[in-house]
């Protein structure tokens, strides 16, 4: 409790002084500055190598910051912060005018999200002004779910990690497109289409992340990819694996295998990890095993294919833009 409260005073500090510093929330660690000073959230674009065309997502601690925050708060934002805030979902909706520009990219609109971590939720209640916070990774690159993670990108980039341990999700907040008669999944999550629809009946709930590429410039094709090539495959054994990548000519031992099922003997790799089975402790895992793959210097990870299945649905999206 002593280090939570001296990590709060740290940072609660730094982020006063409009600088930047990176925290730990549920999903991944972000990268958190004044949302309310255009100079604060400029710094975070900076540090990451930000495109500015790319929106950053405010993070708040209740419903009533959230709406100091948006033009127009409609009873389906009201539905989705019952259902699921505090917690991995963000609600894109019309900015208010305190919202800075370059928070938006330059757009109409706002992410908002209501964090379960409990310190940012302290954070943003000592603070008293919403935080900015992408995922605290140089640009493109995996999001980080460790501060060992962070500390690998951002080292000398940022005045101050604060470890709050692994994070619980493990992938990126579901984003949800709110600024339209139908209820648009820009991103999808560990919320899955499948549970927003639930709580929405009297709406019509789609999946569009290929629209989320012309919403949000941040949904490249080519996103959350570690340095190493990677591969969604599937395979019978571990000669039908080495025959699929034989084309590539990567040495074996520059090959790390992530299973989740078909796991193959690891004498012929570099490295076979195997991952739980069910999405949201794989969820939680995966990044982990990107950022060790990396640090190991893999030239090739094959990713064996999650199933095709709504709770995988934030997991297939990243896998396919890791490979991209
Ligand atoms: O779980 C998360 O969402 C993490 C943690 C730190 O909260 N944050 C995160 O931020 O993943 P970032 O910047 O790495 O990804 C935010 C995504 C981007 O793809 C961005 O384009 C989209 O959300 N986004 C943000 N504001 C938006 C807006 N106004 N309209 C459409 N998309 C938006
Ligand atoms: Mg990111």
């Amino acid at each position: 409790m002593e280090a939570f409260n001296e990590a709060l005073g740290l940072a609660s500090a730094c982020l006063r002084e409009g600088k930047v510093v990176a925290v730990p929330t549920e999903t991944v660690y972000g990268l958190a500055a004044n949302a309310l000073e255009a100079a604060s959230v400029e710094k975070i674009f900076t540090a990451k190598n930000r495109p500015a065309q790319n929106p950053i997502i405010v993070h708040v601690n209740d419903e009533s910051m959230a709406r100091q925050c948006v033009v127009e708060w409609p009873e389906v934002a009201s539905e989705l912060a019952k259902a699921f805030w505090p917690g991995p979902l963000t609600l894109v909706l019309a900015k208010a005018e305190t919202i800075p520009d370059n928070v938006t990219a330059g757009g109409t609109t706002v992410g908002v999200r209501w964090p379960s971590h409990p310190f940012m939720q302290d954070l943003i209640n000592t603070c008293r002004f919403p935080l900015a916070a992408p995922s605290a990774n140089l640009s493109n690159h995996v999001s980080p779910t460790s501060a060992e993670h962070v500390k690998s990108q951002m080292d000398g980039r940022i005045p101050l990690i604060v470890d709050g341990g692994p994070t619980s999700v493990g992938i990126e907040s579901t984003v949800v497109d709110l600024t339209d008669e139908k209820v648009r999944v820009l991103r999808p999550g560990m919320i899955s289409v499948e549970a927003i629809s639930a709580v929405l009946s009297d709406y019509k709930v789609e999946i569009d992340s290929d629209k989320g590429i012309l919403k949000s410039p941040g949904q490249l094709k080519r996103h959350y990819a570690p340095n190493a090539r990677l591969l969604v495959l599937n395979w019978a054994d571990d000669e039908d694996l080495e025959s699929q990548i034989a084309y590539s000519r990567t040495p074996h031992d520059r090959v790390c295998v992530i299973a989740h099922t078909q796991i193959v003997p690891g004498t012929r790799f570099g490295r076979v990890s195997v991952l739980p089975r069910e999405a949201k402790a794989y969820a939680k895992a995966l990044y982990d095993e990107l950022y060790r793959c990396d640090k190991e210097g893999a030239e090739l990870i094959c990713v064996e294919a999650p199933p095709d299945d709504q709770e995988w649905d934030g997991i297939n999206d990243r896998l396919s833009r890791a490979g991209g």
